[in-house]
Formats: C-alpha cells, sequence, structure tokens
C-alpha cells in the first residue's frame, strides 16, 4: 500500500512556552513556536509527516549536512489581520524558489501540496504564537538537510525537511551604514548564489565581520570578477531611488531573486513610478552621489522588509544619506507592505494566502 504522505501526524507539546515570551525584548531569531513540522527523505521518497513539540534533532557525527553544507533553506512571515486570521504573503513563491535551491544542491524537492499543507498546519497549531502587536510578525524557517552518516562525497540518499517559526520584531531598529565590498565576493557565475544554500552564507560571515568591525553593517556585495557591479546587500536586495528612478540590479545566477524587492517594484510601478532593473555600476552610484541625484538607497529582504542606508563606504569614503522622513519612497513603501501582509488594504496583487 502507497503511504498517503499528505496525512500529517500531530503530537502536540504538554507545556507551552508562549506565556514566558518576554514581547518588550524579543531578540530576532532565538525564541522559537512550541512546535515544528519535519519529514524525512529516504527510498526515493518523502515520509513521516509530522508535527512534534519543538526541539533537538538527533544527528551522527558524519552526518554529511555537518561537513559538506548540502543544505537550503526559505525564509518567510506570517501576520495576523484584525479578525485574527493568519496570511501569508507571496509563500509560492517561497516554495518555488525553496525548490530551485534545492535542485542546485542536489536535493529532493518538496512537492508543494504538501509544503502548503504542512505550513497551514503548523500555523493552525501554533495560531497564538502570531504576533498581532505592532511590529511584530511570526518568521517562518524552512530548510533541507543532508543526513546520510557518510563521510564520503556524494549527494546524499536521506533528507529531513524542517519548518519551524519564531516570533520576531524588527531586524534593524535604525537605518544602516553598508560597505561596498572589492576584495571578496558573495557569488560567482555558475555558482550558488541564486539558491538559499546554507554555504553562501557562511563564506559571507568573514567579510561582514571585516565590515562590521569597521563600522559598516552590512556589504554591498559586487560582481566577483570586476567588482564593477552592485549586486546586493548582505542579505537583502538593493534598491536606489536616482532622481525620480526606481533602479535595482535585476536578479540572475549570482543575485538571490528576492521577493520583497519584486513586491516593491510592484507597488512602485503601480505607483507610477519608473523602475530600472539592469546592470548597475559602482561608477554610476557614486557619480549620483557627486552629482547630488541620488535620493534614497535601501535593501530589501523578509527578515528586514525595508532597510535604509544611512551611508555608503567605498574607496576609503563615506558617501552620505540622509535619514528617511515621511515623503520617502522607502518609508511610504515599507508602509504600504506592512499594512498590506496585515490584510489592513485590498490584495490588488494576489499575494496573501489565509491559513
Ligand atoms: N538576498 C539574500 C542573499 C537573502 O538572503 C535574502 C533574504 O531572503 C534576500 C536577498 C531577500 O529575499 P526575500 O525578499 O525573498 O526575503
Ligand atoms: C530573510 O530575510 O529571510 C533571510 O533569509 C535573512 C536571514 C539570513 C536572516
Amino acid at each position: 500500500m502507497v503511504e498517503d504522505i499528505t496525512k500529517i501526524s500531530i503530537k502536540n507539546t504538554d507545556h507551552s512556552r508562549l506565556s514566558s515570551v518576554d514581547w518588550d525584548n524579543l531578540p530576532f531569531g532565538k525564541v522559537f513556536s512550541d512546535h515544528m513540522f519535519t519529514m524525512n527523505y529516504a527510498n526515493g521518497q518523502w515520509e513521516n509527516p509530522e508535527i512534534v513539540p519543538y526541539g533537538n534533532i538527533d544527528m551522527s557525527p558524519a552526518t554529511s549536512v555537518l561537513h559538506y553544507g548540502q543544505s537550503c533553506f526559505e525564509g518567510m512571515k506570517a501576520h495576523k489581520n484584525d479578525k485574527g486570521e493568519i496570511l501569508l504573503f507571496r509563500v509560492n513563491e517561497n516554495i518555488e524558489r525553496l525548490n530551485i535551491s534545492a535542485e542546485r544542491m542536489c536535493m529532493p524537492e518538496i512537492p508543494k501540496e504538501l509544503f502548503v499543507e504542512a505550513l497551514k498546519t503548523l500555523l493552525e497549531l501554533d495560531r497564538d504564537w502570531v504576533p498581532s502587536i505592532e511590529g511584530y510578525s511570526l518568521y517562518i524557517r524552512p530548510f533541507i538537510i543532508a543526513t546520510d552518516p557518510y563521510v564520503g562525497i556524494r549527494p546524499s540518499e536521506t533528507y529531513k525537511f524542517i519548518i519551524f517559526t519564531c516570533p520576531v520584531g524588527s531586524y534593524y531598529s535604525s537605518s544602516v551604514p553598508v560597505k561596498i565590498e572589492t576584495e571578496y565576493s558573495r557569488a560567482v557565475q555558475g555558482g550558488t548564489g541564486f539558491a538559499k544554500a546554507a554555504g553562501n552564507y557562511a563564506a559571507a560571515l568573514y567579510p561582514a565581520k571585516l565590515g562590521q568591525d569597521n563600522g559598516y553593517t552590512q556589504l554591498i556585495w559586487t560582481d566577483a570578477k570586476e567588482h564593477k557591479y552592485i549586486e546586493e546587500a548582505g542579505t537583502m536586495n538593493i534598491i536606489f531611488r536616482i532622481g525620480d528612478k526606481l533602479i535595482s540590479p535585476k536578479s540572475g545566477d549570482t543575485i538571490l531573486n528576492g521577493i520583497t524587492k519584486r513586491s516593491v517594484l510592484d507597488i512602485a510601478r503601480s505607483w507610477g513610478y519608473q523602475v530600472e532593473e539592469r546592470k548597475v555600476t559602482v561608477e554610476e552610484i557614486i557619480k549620483s552621489f557627486e552629482n547630488g541625484s541620488i535620493q534614497e538607497a535601501f535593501g530589501a529582504g523578509t527578515a528586514a522588509t525595508i532597510a535604509s542606508i544611512n551611508c555608503i563606504h567605498y574607496n576609503d569614503q563615506d558617501y552620505f544619506l540622509p535619514e528617511p522622513s515621511e515623503d520617502f519612497f522607502s518609508t511610504k513603501v515599507l508602509s504600504f507592505l506592512n499594512d498590506y501582509k496585515k490584510g489592513l488594504i485590498e490584495d490588488k496583487f494576489n499575494w496573501l494566502i489565509r491559513v
């Protein structure tokens, strides 16, 4: 008999940790909801989908993901509307992107219906963990890891897919100074830059730390070949407002195809802004500071939503931008996106799914 893999077994926690959450001091990504979804892959198929109390996973020290990083992940957020219903934002696109990452990392795809079912069941069970407080949301972290206990190099034959969630407040509390990186690279043509592969983030830690030691919160990555073209800002896509145009590097092999960026640019187009997604040179950004045409620069990503940039460092020089005011595009689009995700405005782009 073929097992119905969409049948999710549920083991409830016998002691919820919800009442111990200190909402006024909630660090990003360190407080976890009561339950998690897990499912294993073996013999060519996903099996044993279950929701269990959030907790540690048991693995052999030889587990291949620990050595070779065969792993990928996603990040999305859930909000509540004023009726207390849970809303998911463009979640199908995260599922598609996880499967694009999985293919590149030689891992099995997650069937879309199963992913959605797993997520909805998990969120329904932990619905009290989805904050309705202004400025808070539930961050959702799905990921796949290779679980063969094998020290040789080859794609694993077994995997684990897990979804856990954490209530979060804001990722950055104020606008950030960034540095244009011209020595290290995040991604190369033919590499894994377009995937949310764990190793991309590990490789970025050292250059990012060097930047932080000099006072720059994030790096603006440039192309690995010439360091001439802007790629993205740390774990966010980057958007500039120069004159009346919004300009952003076009996603491709070396740039993650961000869902927040796409949303921001779709909103901008619908507001009548001219939008250019294309190659953006470091030179034109520096020129735009020199001739005063640059108005705003900001990062766009799920965790941060919009992070305003107040300073860009390049070639031993700091180029400053004003703090965003009410009439800045980034301020308006952030407030629009926040309201949109909470169902406070019409879902005219068809981006929301009700749990
Ligand atoms: N670029 C990188 C490297 C990221 O890790 C992220 C975060 O997910 C983004 C861009 C923004 O993508 P999204 O808006 O889909 O979260
Ligand atoms: C996200 O914005 O979801 C990310 O993946 C950034 C993260 C690494 C915290």
